[in-house]
């Protein structure tokens, strides 16, 4: 095995022996044929992805059309996060709770030993030091992965800030997390290569009292780019309750109103809910803007000042193309104009990428996903359902400047968002940040398909971190009661909303257009964070009066918003009774100040 070991990597990494150590001890279980210190360099991505080219993994998107871009096509099996298969290691089962797969930690190391050993075998192990967050920033945090998938340090250098800059802050001692992936496809002498090396066994685990992240068998995505979902959320969150901060599935933007102005709002909303388009908005009201700070995490913290302050510790985006068009977000797409990697979508004839709801009618031809000839009549997908796009921040025409702020932005406001066709109004306000509380940890969506469950049944995803939060959920809770006391002894609490774009009317049919509309209930929220607007109080919390909600110009039925806010109390005792039964799992372990809400709830009286 040959150690090839860049000059200016050489000189700061070596120095930092707990690093080098550890890369030296993964380097003899797993025995690549090279190690790589990534210095992070265009130089360094343009060397790699002229590599994969040749290796078949990416193929380069017509210059003209689409310059500095790349197409990757994943193995059939590989193409979406495994929940099945992602771990919570923690020493007591209870600590990662009745939501995540738990495992013993020394059984589950034994497990990956073997898996782990001579894995590398044939390939290169790339060692990527990034930093979560703006560099030097009291909210940033550090993580190394080791990788032998030169796709995924392509990711990295787009999802994350990484390379020499990082190493030297390792070096002056800054903490940082350890992530092992491998694709789990070692190389015997001689053999060749596929595009899209894994493994059909697959492992995605979390050591969180180690802060370590050990990953088998899979290429994409959350599965392999360690720092999004596995480090930025599931290690995050729990680094985040022991020092007091959150780390949270949240977008974060910035939005201002046509007399100038602006409010904050962290948003959490399930996985396939629209949050980059809305992270993205293009209000359809003339004079309001919206401004993008993250569309996916946000690191948040009480700022010197007691206010609760927000970073996005992410440099790119990793979006789902299909429905992504000039019509539902324009930014998303003028974002994508270059330097991007996209992964699973469809390739045109011209050269350029497409997918379903780019374009009202589809290409006469493409090849689809998987290489494969494809015409409007082939009755398949062209691009995957998951298929994705990996693109700077910075490349977005709505990015706002504050995106890098090292204090982050002041928060004013938190929404909860679900995929609710009933019961749930299309914005309501809590009471108060423990009521707040109690809406993140109800989010829900009724389960459409057999495959699910029981149609119409409630499938939970409290704070939209279900997949996400690396301890016990009720112990997240708590988490969020404590942040809100400690931001009440500094007397400014952000407000907290529900929203759900998507309550069905009588006839199925939405009732809220959704997409440019919704700046208009970020006016109402801006509002009642103003205090120039009254409210409605109700068991569920405070609705909106119609008289000051903007919906001219708008042409919406009579009967809509009646129905949009119709709160039925029937339909909340149903609701209040599943919730009991979702709480019960988690015994003693739910905050007191929950269960006072839901009996709140319960007791409703007509
Ligand atoms: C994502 C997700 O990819 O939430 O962001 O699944
Ligand atoms: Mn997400």
């Amino acid at each position: 095995m040959s150690l090839t070991i860049p000059r200016a990597a050489e000189e700061t990494s070596v120095r930092h022996p707990s690093l080098a150590a550890w890369v030296a001890g993964i380097a003899d279980l797993t025995r690549p044929d090279r190690v790589v210190w990534c210095d992070g360099s265009a130089a360094e991505f343009d060397r790699l992805t002229h590599e994969m080219i040749d290796a078949g993994t990416l193929l380069r998107l017509n210059p003209d059309l689409r310059p500095y871009s790349f197409l990757a096509r994943s193995d059939p099996s590989d193409v979406a996060r495994v929940e099945q298969c992602t771990y919570i290691c923690s020493v007591d089962a209870d600590d990662a709770g009745p939501t995540n797969n738990w495992r013993e930690p020394t059984a589950m190391r034994t497990t990956l030993a073997a898996l782990f050993e001579g894995a590398m075998e044939g390939r290169t192990m790339y060692v990527v030091p990034f930093s979560m967050g703006p560099l030097g920033s009291p909210f940033s945090r550090l993580g190394v992965q080791l990788t032998d998938s030169p796709y995924v340090v392509a990711n990295l250098r787009i999802m994350t800030r990484m390379g020499a800059d990082v190493l030297a802050l390792i070096d002056a001692g800054t903490e940082w997390v350890a992530a092992v992936h491998s694709v789990g496809a070692p190389l015997a002498a001689g053999e060749q290569d596929v595009a899209w090396p894994c493994n059909s066994t697959k492992y995605i685990c979390h050591f969180p009292e180690d802060r370590e992240i050990w990953s088998f068998g899979s290429a994409y995505g959350g599965n392999a780019i360690l720092a999004k979902k596995s480090f930025a959320l599931r290690i995050a969150s729990v680094q985040a309750r022991d020092e007091g901060w959150l780390a949270e599935h949240m977008l974060v933007m910035k939005v201002t109103n046509p007399a100038g102005r602006s409010i904050h709002v962290a948003a959490a909303f399930p996985s396939a809910c629209g949050k980059t388009n809305f992270a993205m908005l293009t209000p359809s009201v003339p004079g309001w803007t919206v401004e993008t700070i993250g569309d996916d995490i946000a690191w948040l913290r009480k700022g010197s000042d007691g206010r609760l302050r927000a970073i996005n510790p992410e440099a790119g985006f990793f979006g789902v193309a299909p429905g992504t068009s000039p019509a539902t977000n324009p930014n998303a797409i003028d974002t994508l104009w270059g330097n991007t990697i996209f992964t699973n979508v469809a390739l045109r004839d011209d050269g350029d990428a497409w997918w379903e709801g780019l374009t009202d009618a589809p290409p006469a031809h493409l090849i689809d996903w998987q290489g494969h000839d494809w015409t409007p009549g082939s009755g398949a997908l062209a691009a995957h359902p998951n298929s994705r796009f990996t693109v700077a921040a910075a490349q977005c025409p709505s990015i706002s400047d504050e995106w890098e702020h090292p204090d982050g932005v002041v928060i004013d406001a938190i929404i909860f968002g679900g995929r609710r066709a009933t019961n749930v109004p299309l914005v309501v306000e809590a009471r108060d940040w423990d009521h707040g509380v109690f809406l993140g940890a109800t989010i829900s969506s009724e389960q459409t398909a057999a495959a699910e469950g029981t149609v119409g049944a409630l499938r939970r995803d409290p704070f939209a971190m279900l997949p996400f939060c690396g301890y016990n959920m009720a112990d997240h809770w708590a988490h969020w009661i404590a942040m809100g006391r400690s931001l009440r002894s500094s007397g400014r609490v952000p407000r907290v909303f529900r929203v759900n774009w998507f309550r069905k009317g009588a006839d199925g049919s939405f009732l809220w257009p959704g997409f440019g509309d919704n700046v208009r209930v970020l006016e109402w929220i801006m509002d009642r964070v103003d205090g120039a607007v009254g409210s409605v109080p109700t068991p569920i919390g405070h609705l909106p009066l119609e008289a000051d909600f903007n919906l001219a110009e708008m042409g919406l039925p009579p009967t809509a918003w009646g129905e949009m806010f119709a709160t039925d109390r029937d339909a909340w005792a149903a609701e209040a009774a599943d919730t009991e039964r979702f709480f019960a799992q988690f015994g003693d372990r739910v905050p007191h100040e929950l269960t006072q809400q839901l009996q709140h709830l319960a007791r409703w009286e007509s």
